[in-house]
């Protein structure tokens, strides 16, 4: 008979449990973001805005990508950083996410992936989207950061990506592995341990060669132009790492100032029992957008 394991740490029920370790708490915000009252919510919120995040159900491209974003949170961000025409750059294009958001919002692109399977990938979401852009969408398969040493300084009006969360897609324990490989979908971005980023052992030297990254990021900014940094915080082992506050920092490091965050709520992801009943462990289920300018 297996034994029951007791809980030491509250009188909660393993469905009480579940619904408090969601890393964002959305406080009477039921009503989709652009029902909100603005007005309202930014005087209370002073200043950090939570968002819900209405991510549309993944299709069978856009699956094939273990890590993406939502088009809709996407295409926020071009709307309010960016004019029609205007150029943004995505160094991390995975399945092209930022880019059909900028084809939606009339946007020219250019997208860097180091993986040839995701940039063939994102060019046929693309075409799923629309056949003609009026603006240029240029992706490439290459190391961001060699391309983008090509590329003119002040050439860029936003960069809006999300980098790999150093090897967190690697890791053993890492739940939605176990679920993508028994659909059969690929768990990591690839094997190319030279340029991945995701393949970084160390967290430290993760964080440095971001840095050499963004470093080539401000070169390639217009003066007075803004960057947003769609990432997680992860847990690996039994530590947490607070990864958009290092992603802030790393940002500062090269010069860029810090110019907010914005928390999205992603209220469907599954949540797992992680350390019921003894031990509090978050199920993270909140994005948040680093911006940062370049003045
Ligand atoms: C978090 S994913 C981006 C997902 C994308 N936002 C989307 O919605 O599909 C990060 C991507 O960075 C790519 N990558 C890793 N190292 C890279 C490098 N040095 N240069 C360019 N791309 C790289 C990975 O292959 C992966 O597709």
């Amino acid at each position: 008979m297996a034994t029951k394991i007791k809980n030491r740490l509250n009188n909660l029920s393993g469905r009480e449990w579940l619904p408090l370790t969601r890393s964002a708490y959305v406080d009477g915000v039921t009503r989709p973001s652009e029902e909100l009252d603005w007005d309202n919510v930014l005087r209370e919120s002073q200043g950090s805005i939570v968002v819900m995040s209405k991510a549309t159900p993944r299709d069978h491209l856009k699956k094939q990508h273990p890590a993406t974003f939502a088009e809709e949170d996407a295409r926020r961000l071009v709307r309010m950083f960016t004019q029609e025409g205007q150029h943004v750059l995505d160094p991390f294009i995975g399945s092209g996410s930022a880019a059909i958001a900028c084809v939606l919002e009339k946007r020219a692109c250019t997208g860097f992936d180091i993986y040839e399977q995701w940039v063939q990938l994102a060019n046929e979401r693309i075409r799923k989207v629309i056949d003609y852009s009026p603006y240029p969408i240029r992706i490439e398969a290459k190391d961001a950061l060699t391309a983008m040493k090509q590329m003119d300084a002040e050439s860029q009006d936003f960069i809006l990506t999300s980098p790999p969360y150093w090897g967190i897609l690697q890791k053993t324990d890492h739940k939605a592995k176990s679920e993508r490989s028994k659909d059969g979908l690929a768990t990591d971005y690839g094997d190319n341990d030279a340029y991945d980023l995701g393949r970084i052992n160390s967290y430290d030297r993760f964080l440095d060669v971001l840095t050499e990254h963004f470093r080539e990021w401000i070169r390639v900014l217009k003066h007075r132009a803004y960057t947003a940094v769609i990432v997680s915080d992860f847990r690996h082992q039994s530590r947490y790492y607070p990864f958009h506050a290092h992603v802030g920092e790393c940002l500062e490091k090269v010069g860029m100032t810090l110019q907010g965050m914005v928390v999205i709520v992603q209220d469907s992801k599954r949540l797992y029992p992680y350390g019921y009943p003894t031990t509090y462990v978050p199920n993270i289920c909140n994005q948040f957008v680093v911006i940062a300018r370049k003045l």
